[in-house]
């Protein structure tokens, strides 16, 4: 069992080690994701999961605690840009609750932290916990003077002239009787109205595209001009303080009632409760009314309402004990799967995506779903084991979408009572639905497995990976060619100036279009730069004089590389798994491309392409079947051959076969050879013009021994047989 799967009790002291360490890398990872870039790729529980491993296998092991560790944390650290605030109160987070269980065990918490206050009835106050992003607003002398956000709980962002646009926040609280110092704090949301209206906006200017109202919301609060924060009419709740000089009553409830009577929204949804059954009450009529509140809102927070009894109850490292949020289940909703389609990315995977009839998810509309592969469609996981109960997905059905948090939607079941009675499981394309190529599963070699994406064969022909071959093509350790970078490729492509590598080389014949195509991105750079700052321009002649030399260089750079280093051009063309080192191999072995093409053409005829190939150390049958699959691809050859018409890659030169020392001998290798595995041996030797046996006969010319040769050493000595060493077969050959 992975380590990560034991529970904590079964932990070694490496293994806790270890899995703190994973832990705290994960969590750091998924907190810059949700907190730095707002785009989390787990859900909220997964996420809490995460949390509860790391605590607990704290508590168990606290002698492992790391200088890093996770607990107390919470969020990324501020980006740069705003200045930093340190927050006077740190800015905490809530333990969770999942379950009615949860609420009762907090409630038994208190009750025995209490005992001893005969009579005692604690109160709790209960609220919606907003899904936005808290901010701490500063008033001294009742003026608001710095607002940030919470950024790491401590240290956080000023974003006060932002915040300054949210008309739920008084520039002056109102009343009377406030703090002299105090720090309000709450939380910023958007409404959906808000958030649909920017989309509609946005779409019709045709710009971005939102994904939820709470990223829309952080991505709101981070600009750099308020007048853009200003139009998208935030709103704001106050819940709680940080820092104050005096409390502002002696209960929660009535804390926050005066946080009204100064001026703050407060949410008109919270309660006073004296049981587990009333604060489990307020969730439910809270939980009914989640769809028409018209904002985000993941769960009820319950908190202790006397502040004596909070400040006695106290904290555990980052969260009072005293408040609990009480979380709803991920939404879910039913609709059907109209259609399957097949995407292809740019490394070649075939991506299914469903397409549903349109249904709103936490007020979020799906209308496709990713379905990863086509296992998950059957029913099964990456290792075989069933999913959905194994249930398939096909077209037509009825499935449970459920969204958690913020995270990607997914099909979480298949309603099987509503299976059209016509319904077939889906067949998964064994084409490329882009160019029509076989689209095949590769099989992990060690693991026998195969791997759970099917990808398109039609490597060099297929438009959706077009681009990214022809960044490979040019790039470092391809053909490298100067000036031509991943961003000149693009717009040469997008241009329909290239389409295939040999296009690159005839780049020089439509210089004009060339020409014309960079002016018109230099313009575009330029009006972009202006935009920007500003300013005008200015010496145009003289830039556009520059770039008709660099055009010069850049067609005498293409030119330079049309006689390429073999191994190169082998890896240029960005079969799968020939990677630099392989590429080499290859070009040893085989010394031509054409005879790699022979080869490889004739592999993907034979029944076995492995008995095709001579058995070279390092190539094994992943590399062989994937090249058997791109010189096997018809649809591939004329675009190799349009690229050989460009470029000559030089052959991988040892003596060629005609006047080699070696032609027409027959030559045995034997003991451990350390320069070159038996295979490369073999085919080097045949493209020399030698044949290679097993054994030594009186008929065997040469033997070529390395380390650790026994009988066939000992037969070819008593034969009378010439015996030479690696190095001697180096020299003879001549290649060192
Ligand atoms: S009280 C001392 N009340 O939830 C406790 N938090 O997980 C401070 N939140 O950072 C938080 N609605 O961003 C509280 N009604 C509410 C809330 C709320 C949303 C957020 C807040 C906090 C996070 C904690």
């Amino acid at each position: 069992m992975p380590t990560a799967d034991l529970p904590v009790d079964q932990l070694t002291i490496e293994q806790a080690e270890q899995e703190l360490a994973r832990l705290a890398a994960e969590i750091a990872e998924h907190d810059r994701r949700y907190h730095g870039e707002d785009a989390p790729t787990i859900t909220d529980a997964e996420y809490d999961a995460l949390r509860r491993r790391n605590a607990e296998i704290e508590q168990a092991f606290p002698d492992l605690v790391r200088p890093d560790s996770p607990t107390g944390s919470v969020g990324a650290p501020p980006a740069e840009g705003f200045a930093k605030v340190r927050h006077a109160v740190p800015m905490l987070s809530l333990a969770k609750a999942y379950t009615d269980q949860d609420v009762l065990d907090f409630i038994e918490r208190g009750r025995r932290f209490f005992q001893r206050d005969e009579g005692l009835e604690i109160e709790f106050t209960a609220e919606p916990k907003i899904d936005g992003l808290s901010a701490s607003l500063r008033y001294e002398n009742g003026v608001f003077v710095q607002g940030a956000t919470r950024g790491d709980g401590t240290v956080g962002e000023d974003i006060t002239a932002n915040l300054k646009t949210i008309a739920d926040i008084p520039h002056r609280l109102e009343g009377a009787g406030w703090p002299e110092t105090i720090e309000i704090r709450g939380e910023v949301y958007m409404t959906y109205a808000e958030f649909q209206a920017l989309k509609e906006r946005s779409a019709a200017a045709g710009g971005q595209d939102y994904v939820n109202p709470r990223n829309t919301a952080a991505g709101s609060l981070r600009q750099k001009d308020p007048a853009v924060t200003a139009s998208r009419n935030l709103k704001f709740f106050a819940y709680a303080w940080g820092y104050t000089t005096e409390d502002p009553a002696p209960t929660q409830y009535d804390s926050v009632q005066k946080l009204a009577d100064w001026g703050f929204a407060i949410s008109p949804l919270m309660v006073r409760a004296k049981s587990a059954h009333e604060l489990i009450e307020h969730y439910k009529r809270i939980e009914e009314q989640r769809s028409s509140l018209g904002y985000d809102i993941d769960g009820v927070v319950y908190k202790v309402d006397r502040l004596d009894l909070q400040r006695r109850w106290g904290f555990v490292t980052g969260e009072p004990r005293w408040a609990i949020a009480h979380k709803f289940p991920a939404e879910q909703a039913t609709t059907v799967v109209r259609e399957i389609d097949i995407q292809v990315g740019r490394t070649g995977t075939l991506a299914p995506v469903a397409r549903l009839d349109p249904v709103s998810v936490g007020g979020v509309t799906v209308v496709n779903v990713t379905l990863h592969n086509e296992d998950y469609i059957a029913g099964k996981d990456s290792t075989g084991q069933p999913i959905r109960d194994g249930k398939d997905i096909r077209i037509g059905d009825t499935v449970t979408i459920q969204r958690a948090g913020d995270v990607i939607p997914q099909i979480v079941d298949v309603v099987l009572d509503k299976r059209p009675a016509d319904a077939v499981p889906y067949e998964f394309p064994h084409k490329c639905p882009i160019c029509g190529s076989p689209a095949t599963r590769e099989v992990n070699e060690k693991t026998g497995k195969e791997d759970s994406r099917r990808r398109c064969t039609g490597e060099l022909i297929c438009p959706a990976q077009a681009v990214e071959r022809l960044r490979h093509f040019v790039s470092r350790g391809a053909l490298d060619i100067e000036g031509l970078g991943a961003e000149n490729i693009e717009l040469f492509f997008n241009a329909g100036l290239i389409e295939t590598a040999a296009d690159i080389f005839t780049l020089k014949d439509r210089r004009a279009d060339v020409q014309r195509v960079l002016a018109e991105k230099r313009e575009e750079q330029a009006r972009q730069r202006e935009l920007a700052t500003g300013k005008t321009r200015k010496n145009v002649r003289s830039v556009e004089d520059r770039n008709f030399e660099g055009l010069d260089k850049l067609f005498a750079a293409i030119d330079s590389r049309r006689e390429p280093e073999l191994d190169r051009f082998i890896f240029a063309l960005g079969i799968h798994y020939v990677g630099g080192t392989t590429a080499a191999v290859l070009a040893r072995t085989f010394g031509t491309i054409e005879e790699l093409m022979r080869v490889g053409r004739e592999a993907a005829a034979a029944e076995d392409p492995m008995t095709v190939f001579p058995s070279i150390d390092g190539i094994g049958g992943t590399v062989v079947g994937a090249l058997t699959d791109f010189f096997g691809n018809e649809r591939n050859d004329d675009v190799i051959d349009a690229l050989l018409k460009q470029v000559r890659p030089k052959p991988y030169v040892v003596n060629i076969s005609a006047d080699s020392q070696v032609a027409g001998k027959t030559v045995v290798f034997t003991g451990s050879l350390q320069k070159m595995s038996r295979g490369e041996a073999k085919a080097m030797a045949e493209r020399l013009g030698a044949k290679v046996a097993g054994s030594v006969s009186s008929n065997t010319d040469l033997v070529v021994a390395g380390p650790g040769a026994g009988s066939k050493l000992k037969q070819a000595t008593e034969l009378g047989v010439e015996v030479i060493d690696e190095d001697a077969w180096f020299d003879l050959v001549g290649e060192a």
